[in-house]
């Protein structure tokens, strides 16, 4: 039985979320990013920090700035500056929620100097980043939470699962464009909760804080009924 879900309920628990976008440099002037502004990660580490939690946000370039000052917030700017710093704290860590939009793939090559303009085609060689959150799925161990996000225009519960099954999280968050209210930039929120039982929590369309919420309540369910 799930213990209750108290303002304390995280007490001397390390959380670890990872929020906003990443920056792929291209040249010294130039980067391949994309719209994620940071809400949703910070949102959720004020839920995790009101309910008694160490909260440590590894966030990519974003203006949003946490609501309590004991949040600590540790900047970085590409997809691989965010897996080093991720896996330099993820041994102290309870449960961790990765909620940033990482860039799947970087420049191949990063110019020295600006890239100047010339033909009218112009081939940009891309090169995969890693993959933090199944880094994360292949070295964790009993005791630590991990959950994932997953964005999907289309299958978007079939796609949530397969990511919740390869990346071997224990909760995923569906962020479906499909829903309405739902997307970067705005305020409101829906998402669809997926575990490896098999089992589904829809929310209701609500405000990011509202949805933070709701994604704290059911991490505290699944940490609770994890092994001591
Ligand atoms: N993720 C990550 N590192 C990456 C890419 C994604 O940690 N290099 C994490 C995201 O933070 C999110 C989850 O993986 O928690 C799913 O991200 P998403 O972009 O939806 O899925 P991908 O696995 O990248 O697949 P695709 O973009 O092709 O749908
Ligand atoms: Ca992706």
């Amino acid at each position: 039985l799930a213990k209750s879900f108290r303002k304390n309920s995280f007490q001397g628990k390390k959380v670890l979320i990872t929020s906003g976008p990443t920056y792929e440099a291209i040249d010294p002037v130039r980067f391949i990013g994309n719209h994620s502004s940071g809400k949703m990660g910070m949102a959720l580490a004020e839920a995790f920090y009101l309910h008694g939690a160490d909260v440590v946000v590894i966030s990519g370039p974003s203006n949003i700035t946490p609501a309590f000052d004991d949040i600590q917030v540790l900047h970085v700017t590409s997809a691989q500056e965010m897996y080093n710093t991720v896996h330099a704290h993820f041994n102290e860590t309870d449960i961790a929620v990765l909620a940033a939009a990482v860039a799947d793939y970087k420049p191949a090559t990063v110019a020295d100097q600006k890239i100047k303009k010339s033909e009218v085609l112009f081939n940009l060689e891309l090169t995969r980043t890693k993959d933090i959150l199944a880094s994360l799925g292949e070295i964790k161990n009993q005791e630590q939470l991990l959950v994932g996000f997953a964005l999907e225009t289309n299958n978007a519960f079939q796609n949530a699962v397969a990511k919740l099954e390869n990346k071997n999280a224990d909760l995923i968050v569906l962020n479906s464009t499909q829903d309405t209210g739902a997307g970067f930039g705005i305020d409101t929120n829906k998402v669809t909760i997926f575990d490896r039982d098999g089992n589904q929590y829809p929310s209701a369309v609500k405000s990011k804080k509202e949805i933070a919420e709701f994604i704290v309540e059911i991490v505290h369910n699944k940490y609770c009924a994890k092994p001591d």
